[in-house]
């Protein structure tokens, strides 16, 4: 391989006529080209067709740019990458298919072709100089920039300077005095409806003690003595009838004449029909109920209306002291003759 390397331009030139002599022999007959990774069997086919008519009208054959160029790329290859002087195969079809389109014009003549060729060598290796060369791994890729992390929203926020609290007015005097009034009234307010709420529990209080005070006292009534003086017997002229004491005592007193016997009795004020309080006539000498018409003698017998029987008499003595004295505790009743009792009147 060193020696294939070492292959002069002319001898690559020569290589390739006489290969286009031979037409498709030409490879097997240089072993050297044969042999080469330059010219691979199949791309000869082409060149061989295109170096005839290079060869019949003065034009390079495709065989003699390939050779020109690849002793050029390998020329190129030494003063760029002296390190890697092996040409890679497919590196060294593409660039020659290029110019095989580039060649397959008419023109040049021989001085003009190794100038196109010398131009196409210089253009390619100044190309392939100036080419930049990309990563070709990770550690030799240039390291990106980090990108800090933006702070957050927050941070931001409170990083913001807050503006000062704008001054509160002051108040003017009659505000002042106002507002000072509006919270005495309230506490004034709250106060009297506080009294007033306990103004009424204690009332209430205190009307439930009364209350059960008197349950704890039963009703009593106060009834006047039984017994009672209405006075001397004097103060009672006869045929007359007494009723001071109806009012008081539910009494009259009668000076009458029952029986043939003039009597001084003490009636009982109380209807017998159904308990009504008559009232006596005087112009009519007589009682009579208004409830129900009944109508008594002055001596108490019913005469008249639905009363079934007699007024009831009140036991009467003389006092120790002259007086006319009256016991409502016993009664008497005519129609039991009880009448009759010297209790029940006082002989005058
Ligand atoms: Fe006196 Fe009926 S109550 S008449």
């Amino acid at each position: 391989m060193a020696d294939k390397k070492k292959m002069s331009v002319a001898e690559i030139l020569a290589a390739a006529r006489a290969a286009d002599g031979k037409g498709e022999q030409a490879p097997a007959a240089s072993p050297s080209a044969a042999d080469s990774e330059v010219a691979p069997p199949p791309t000869p086919k082409p060149a061989a067709k295109a170096a005839a008519p290079a060869a019949a009208g003065g034009r390079p054959s495709v065989a003699d740019i390939l050779a020109a160029a690849r002793a050029n790329k390998g020329a190129a290859a030494a003063e760029v990458e002296p390190k890697s002087a092996a040409p890679k195969p497919a590196a060294a079809v593409k660039p020659a298919a290029a110019p095989a389109k580039v060649a397959a014009k008419p023109g040049p003549s021989e001085a003009g072709r190794k100038g196109v060729e010398r131009d196409t060598a210089s253009i390619l290796a100044a190309a392939r100089a100036a080419a930049k060369p990309g990563p070709v791994s990770k550690a030799e890729a240039p390291s990106r920039p980090v990108a800090k992390p933006k702070p957050a929203a927050e941070k931001v926020v409170a990083a913001r300077p807050v503006p000062p609290r704008p001054a509160r007015p002051a108040q003017p005097a009659k505000a002042k005095a106002d507002d000072e009034d509006r919270r005495g009234f309230l506490q004034i307010a709250t106060g009297s409806f506080l009294a007033m709420g306990f103004t009424a529990l204690s009332i209430t209080g205190g009307l439930f003690s009364l209350g059960l005070a008197r349950f704890f006292f039963p009703n009593v009534l106060a009834e006047p003595p039984s017994r009672f003086k209405v006075g001397f017997r004097e103060g009672f002229p006869s045929g007359k009838v007494e009723t001071k004491f109806v009012a008081q005592y539910g009494v009259w007193v009668v000076n009458g004449d029952f029986q043939g016997e003039q009597q001084i009795y003490a009636l009982k004020t109380v209807c017998t029909h159904l308990g009504c309080t008559p009232s006596w006539l005087e112009a009519e000498q007589k009682f009579k109920c208004p409830c129900h018409g009944s109508g008594f003698y002055k001596d108490g017998v019913n005469f008249e209306g639905p009363a079934p029987r007699p007024l009831e008499r009140y036991a009467i003595r003389i006092a120790d002291d002259g007086q006319l004295e009256v016991d409502k505790s016993r009664t008497f009743q005519e129609e039991l003759g009880q009448w009759a009792d010297p209790a029940s009147y006082v002989t005058v």
